[in-house]
C-alpha cells in the first residue's frame, strides 16, 4: 500500500517507514509509564509489524502512534505519545483523528486500546469502556521489561 501523509504547518503525519525513527521511538518508549526500560531490539521488532505513523516537526519525530492490525477486522492502538515540548496543540488529536481515515483502518469490527489515563482524548473519537468487560480476557505482564532487567 502506497504511504499515507497529511501535513498541517511545519508538522507532518507519515506511515513512509524509511521516515520512521526507530531511536526516537526508542528514547521515549524507554521512559514511557507502560514500556519502561524496554530494550531497543523490542521496538524495531514491533515497528516492523506494525502499522506506524510517525509525527514529524521538518524530519525530527515529535510523536508517534502504532497500530496493530489485520487491515480488515480488527486493530490494536498502541504507543501513543507527543514530546513533552510539544503538547497542548492538539497534534494528539490530530494524529488519532488522520490515523482513524487510513484505508486499513476503516470498516473494522473491533479497535481496542489500552490507557491508564487518557480516556478523554480517545472518546472524542469514539472509542468507550468495553460494552461487555466481561467478554474481553487477557495475559498482560506489569513492569514486564523493567523485571527483565532486574529493575523491579
Ligand atoms: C496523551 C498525549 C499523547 C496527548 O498529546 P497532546 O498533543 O498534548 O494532546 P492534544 O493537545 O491533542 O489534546 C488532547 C486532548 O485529550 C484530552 N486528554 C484526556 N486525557 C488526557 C491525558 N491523559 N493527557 C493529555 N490529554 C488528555 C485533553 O484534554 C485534550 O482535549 P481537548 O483539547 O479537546 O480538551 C500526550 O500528553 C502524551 O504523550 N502523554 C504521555 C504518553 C501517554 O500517556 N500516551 C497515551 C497512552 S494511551
Amino acid at each position: 500500500m502506497s504511504d499515507f501523509e497529511r501535513t498541517r504547518g511545519a508538522f507532518t503525519i507519515t506511515t513512509d517507514p524509511r521516515r520512521i525513527d526507530v531511536d526516537a521511538v526508542h528514547a521515549y518508549l524507554s521512559r514511557s509509564y507502560w514500556a519502561e526500560q524496554i530494550p531497543r531490539e523490542i521496538v524495531a521488532r514491533s515497528i516492523e509489524g506494525s502499522l506506524n505513523f510517525a509525527l514529524l516537526q521538518g524530519a525530527s519525530q515529535i510523536g508517534f502512534a502504532r497500530v496493530v492490525t489485520d487491515s480488515a477486522t480488527f486493530a490494536y492502538l498502541c504507543d501513543v505519545y507527543v514530546l513533552e515540548e510539544f503538547r497542548g496543540q492538539g497534534l494528539s488529536k490530530w494524529l488519532i483523528g488522520e490515523m482513524l481515515t487510513h484505508p486499513s483502518l476503516r470498516g473494522l469490527r473491533r479497535f481496542l486500546l489500552a490507557t491508564r489515563d487518557a480516556h478523554g482524548l480517545y472518546a472524542q473519537f469514539g472509542f468507550a469502556p468495553p460494552r461487555n468487560p466481561a467478554a474481553l480476557m487477557e495475559i498482560t505482564k506489569p513492569d514486564f521489561y523493567k523485571r527483565a532487567q532486574g529493575g523491579a
